[in-house]
C-alpha cells in the first residue's frame, strides 16, 4: 500500500494529493516515488538499514558508517513507513525496532536504476576513457595554460578531467625553473616518489644508471612497469629543449592498440592479457641498491574485462620469465605484434621549453627519439609522478563544488 501522508499524521490518512509516496514491496523492499506520477525507487530493505543516518548508525563528522555489523541482521524486514512531504523525508520503522530516516535527495543519488549507476560511474566514480588513434592526437591532447591551471580552479578540473579520459593533456607557458612540477603536483596533492626521487632530471648523464639518461634513442615504454603500484601520470616539463633534431617525445595510446588486437587479432590479445611477464630494475640510487620486480601481462583487464593498464618496456623486461616453455614463443609473436602496432601508430611532437606534458604512464606508452647531446645544444626535462588516487580525488572535489548535481 502506498504511504502518503505528513510524518506525525494518523496511520491510517492517506493525502493522495502529496508528491512523495512510499510503499513496501515484498516485505523487504521499500519503493519511494519521489513525485506523483514518477516512476518509483526500488531500495532493497537490508542496504536502508545498513545506511541508516542516524547517530547511533553513522559517524557525522568522518561521514562514516558506525553500525554494529557484528549483530547486523541481514533479514530485517521494513514494517513501516512514513513520508514527509515538507522535509521531503521518508522514515523507515525496522523489525529490530529501530527507526531511520532518509532525505529524497540522499535516495535519488543512490538510486539502483542502472541509466543513473552508469552516469555515476562514470561521471563521477572515474570519467569513462576515450580511445584514439596516432592521427588523432591533435584533437584529443588539449592545452592548458600553466598559469591558469595554477590559479583557476575550474581550468585544474578541465585539465584533470582531460587527462583522465584521453590520458594525455599538455599545459603552456610555465616558468622555466626547477619547481614546476613540484608546485603543479602540490596543486593537484602530492608527488609520487619512486625510486628515482620525487623529482628527477631527465638529461643525458655519464655512467647513467638509467636508460632513459643517455641521449640514445628512447623506445616506446611504460615508467617504473617493475613496480606493483606504477606511479599513474608522468609530468615532464621541458626547461631546455636540444636545438639538434631529435629529442621529440612519442605517445601512443596503449587502450586503442589493445582495441586493435582485441578485434583483429584475438589470439594474440588474449595471450597478452594471460601471460605474465616479469618486469625488472636492478641499480642502485644515491648509494642505495635495489632490485625491483613486478610480474604482469601486457594488457590488464578488470573483471568486467575493461583496460586498467598495459606494461611494455624493452629495456626494463626481465631475463627470468616463468612460464611454461611452450608459452614462450606463441607470447613472443603477439608481444612483437602489439609492439609493432604501437610503433606504426605513435605521434612524435618536440616540446618547447615551458611546456609541460602529462600523460597516463599505465595507459600510454611514451618515449624519445634521439638527439645530439652537447654543450651548444643541452637537453632538461624536469621530471615527477603523480597517483590517479590523487588525482581522482581532487577531481571528485572539484566536480561537488563546481558541477554540483554530477554525483
Ligand atoms: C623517461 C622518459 C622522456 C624524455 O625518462 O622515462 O620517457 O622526454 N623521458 O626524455
Ligand atoms: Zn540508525
Ligand atoms: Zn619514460
Amino acid at each position: 500500500m502506498w504511504v502518503q501522508r505528513l510524518l506525525g499524521r494518523s496511520t491510517g490518512e492517506l493525502r493522495l494529493c502529496r508528491q512523495i509516496s512510499a510503499r513496501i514491496v515484498n516485505e523487504s523492499n521499500v519503493e519511494v516515488r519521489p513525485e506523483k506520477e514518477s516512476k518509483p525507487l526500488t531500495f532493497p530493505g537490508v542496504w536502508l538499514r545498513d545506511n541508516c543516518l542516524c547517530e547511533e548508525c553513522f559517524h557525522g563528522s568522518s561521514k562514516s558508517r558506525k553500525l554494529d555489523w557484528d549483530k547486523f541482521d541481514t533479514r530485517i524486514r521494513p514494517v513501516s513507513l512514513q513520508t514527509d512531504e515538507l522535509a521531503q523525508e521518508v522514515s523507515v520503522k525496522w523489525s529490530d525496532a529501530h527507526e531511520s530516516r532518509f532525505s529524497l535527495g540522499w535516495l535519488k543519488d543512490r538510486s539502483f536504476e542502472g541509466r543513473r549507476q552508469e552516469e555515476y560511474l562514470r561521471e563521477f566514480y572515474r570519467p569513462a576513457t576515450r580511445h584514439w588513434a596516432g592521427a588523432e592526437f591533435q584533437q584529443v591532447a588539449q592545452h592548458f595554460s600553466y598559469e591558469e591551471v595554477m590559479s583557476k580552479d575550474s581550468v585544474l578540473m578541465q585539465w584533470l578531467q582531460s587527462l583522465a579520459v584521453y590520458g594525455v593533456a599538455l599545459l603552456r607557458g610555465a616558468p622555466l625553473d626547477e619547481g614546476v612540477v613540484r608546485r603543479l603536483a602540490e596543486r593537484v596533492g602530492f608527488i609520487r616518489r619512486t625510486t628515482y626521487g620525487e623529482e628527477f632530471v631527465v638529461q643525458a648523464k655519464p655512467g647513467a644508471q638509467n636508460f632513459a639518461y643517455l641521449s640514445l634513442p628512447l623506445p616506446l615504454h611504460t615508467d617504473l612497469p617493475y613496480y606493483e603500484y606504477k606511479p599513474s601520470v608522468n609530468i615532464l616539463h621541458c626547461v631546455v629543449q636540444t636545438e639538434s633534431p631529435g629529442g621529440s617525445n612519442m605517445l601512443v595510446d596503449g587502450f586503442h592498440i589493445a582495441d586493435i588486437l582485441r578485434r583483429d587479432h584475438p589470439a594474440d590479445f588474449e595471450r597478452l592479457c594471460r601471460v605474465v611477464v616479469d618486469w625488472n630494475d636492478i641499480g642502485s640510487e644515491d648509494g642505495r641498491e635495489f632490485h625491483n620486480i613486478w610480474r604482469a601481462p601486457v594488457i590488464c583487464l578488470d573483471a568486467a574485462g575493461r583496460y586498467t593498464r598495459v606494461n611494455h618496456s624493452v629495456p626494463q623486461r626481465d631475463s627470468h620469465f616463468n612460464v611454461p616453455l611452450e608459452e614462450v614463443l606463441p607470447w613472443y609473436e603477439s608481444y612483437a605484434r602489439f609492439v609493432r602496432l604501437a610503433i606504426a601508430d605513435s605521434h612524435a611532437f618536440k616540446t618547447r621549453p615551458g611546456d609541460v606534458l602529462t600523460f597516463n604512464n599505465i595507459r600510454l606508452l611514451h618515449g624519445r627519439t634521439g638527439y645530439d647531446d652537447s654543450e651548444a645544444s643541452p637537453r632538461y626535462i624536469v621530471g615527477a609522478y603523480l597517483d590517479w588516487d590523487i588525482i581522482y580525488s581532487r577531481l571528485r572535489v572539484l566536480k561537488k563544488r563546481l558541477k554540483p548535481g554530477c554525483q
